[in-house]
């Protein structure tokens, strides 16, 4: 090595790391002048974290009632999944997809047999397995519709969120997402969400797609009416055009069951899972679809680096294994009974109204009592986390890992909050 600077530079910044000693506060204002402010955190610091617990640098404990938007259902550091990162670490880490690599085989036979669909195609964050849907779409309404080139569109919702590309915020409907990032991607057509009338209108010879997510979970936890999927399902069968569910924020295990859409039985030709799926470790997303549609993409029309890596396919195999046994999604359905209990009592006070699937809420509260920011803030003070989203709801997702009693203990600090 010749050049010194690069060495020193390097042996620098591992000693400022290895070391660091600054105070939540010194912390916060340090990000200010280096980090982009695309985000408007709580004020926590957060250094450790086990199962359904943070720690923050000076020592508090802070409750988890958000699990990385559904990123840690498993909790933080699951045993079973660290120990499937420590065992891969120590074999194989990256091949790219020049190579084939020993663990992916395994990693989408499991994914296939979990969900009762044949195909996968791994990516890494949720918004790119958005975009890898949009290109499959567009390119099997062409080759197998046979749309005319150029013509394809994709009707998507109304307060729909899947993520911040470009194309993605080209369908947004939320105008911050939107403002200063135009010209946007074309072929896009809105309606309104939970409305089978407007779809059934929107949809055409030129729609290779309906993309939904089975519950919004952005928009503030919303549910569709009870037969929303299955319409969904049989209008795009009987239209000749894909169902595509968003499940990266609903699926795997967070409504108490395995998948949103579930719930209705339904099984969509294009599904997308992401956040859980990485075990709050690495990301990891993945298209999963019927074999006639993923079929449309050959060598070098799409592909990502890490995707598939072998270290994400053993922790997504090792995610896949702990959903298998089922407990994940039981949990999920029971504790959301004691949840759904839980907030049906504080309807009327200090809550204007909820939404609740599974261990997920989003909880609307009354804006005499504060906003859902200043809420989230009093819930910190109380030792519990949690995310506010549109103003005035308040989110809660915690770990599928929670017991009743911390549960209990959530819903006893929000309802101190409201008082
Ligand atoms: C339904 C849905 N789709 C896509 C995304 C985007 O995922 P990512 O942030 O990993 O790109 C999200 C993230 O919140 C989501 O909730």
């Amino acid at each position: 090595m010749t050049d010194t600077g690069t060495d020193t530079a390097a042996t620098t910044s591992a000693t400022v790391s290895a070391s660091e000693t600054r105070s939540s506060e010194q912390l916060i204002r340090a990000e200010a002048p280096v980090l982009a402010h695309n985000y408007h955190p709580l004020p926590v610091v957060v250094a450790r974290a086990e199962g359904t617990w943070v720690e923050d640098v000076e020592g508090r404990r802070y409750l988890d009632m958000l699990a990385g938007y559904s990123a840690l259902n498993f909790g933080h550091r699951h045993p079973a999944l660290i120990e499937a990162a420590h065992r891969q670490l120590d074999e194989l880490t990256l091949t790219s997809r020049a190579f084939h690599h020993d663990r992916l085989a395994g990693f989408a036979e499991r994914l296939a047999a979990l969900t009762g669909l044949e195909m996968v195609l791994p990516m890494n964050t949720g918004a790119e397995a958005v975009e890898s849907a949009v290109k499959v779409a567009r390119k099997w309404a062409y080759e197998v519709k046979g749309v005319s080139p150029d013509r394809a569109t994709i009707v998507v919702a109304d307060g729909n969120f899947h993520g911040r590309t470009t194309t993605i915020v080209s369908f947004s409907t939320d105008e911050t997402a939107r403002a200063g990032f135009g010209p946007f991607t074309p072929g896009f057509r809105v309606v309104p969400y939970n409305d089978l009338a407007a779809l059934e209108s929107a949809v055409d010879e030129t729609t290779a797609a309906v993309l939904i997510e089975p519950v919004q979970g952005e928009a503030g936890v919303v549910i569709p009416d009870d037969g929303y999927l299955t319409g969904v399902r049989e209008l795009t069968r009987r239209a000749g055009c894909l169902f595509i569910a968003d499940e990266i924020q609903s699926g795997l295990g967070r409504t108490g069951r395995t998948l949103a859409v579930d719930h209705e039985g339904v099984v969509p030709d294009m599904l997308l899972l992401g956040k859980a799926l990485g075990g709050g470790i690495v990301p990891v997303s993945a298209v999963v679809a019927r074999r006639e549609v993923l079929s449309v993409l050959g060598p070098g029309e799409h592909g990502s680096t890490f995707g598939g890596n072998p270290l994400s396919a053993a922790i997504g195999s090792a995610v896949l294994d702990l959903l298998a046994t089922g407990e994940f999604q039981r949990r999920a359905a029971e504790l959301g009974e004691v949840l759904d209990r839980g907030l049906a009592a504080l309807a009327g006070s200090g809550v204007t109204g909820y939404r609740a699937r599974g261990l997920w809420a989003g909880v609307d509260i009354d804006p005499a009592i504060g906003t859902g920011r200043e809420i989230s803030e009093r819930l910190l003070a109380e030792g519990v986390l949690v995310k506010d989203t549109h103003g005035s709801t308040v989110r809660l997702a915690p770990p599928l890992t929670i017991t009743e009693e911390e549960l209990g203990s959530a819903l006893a600090a929000l309802t101190k909050v409201l008082s």
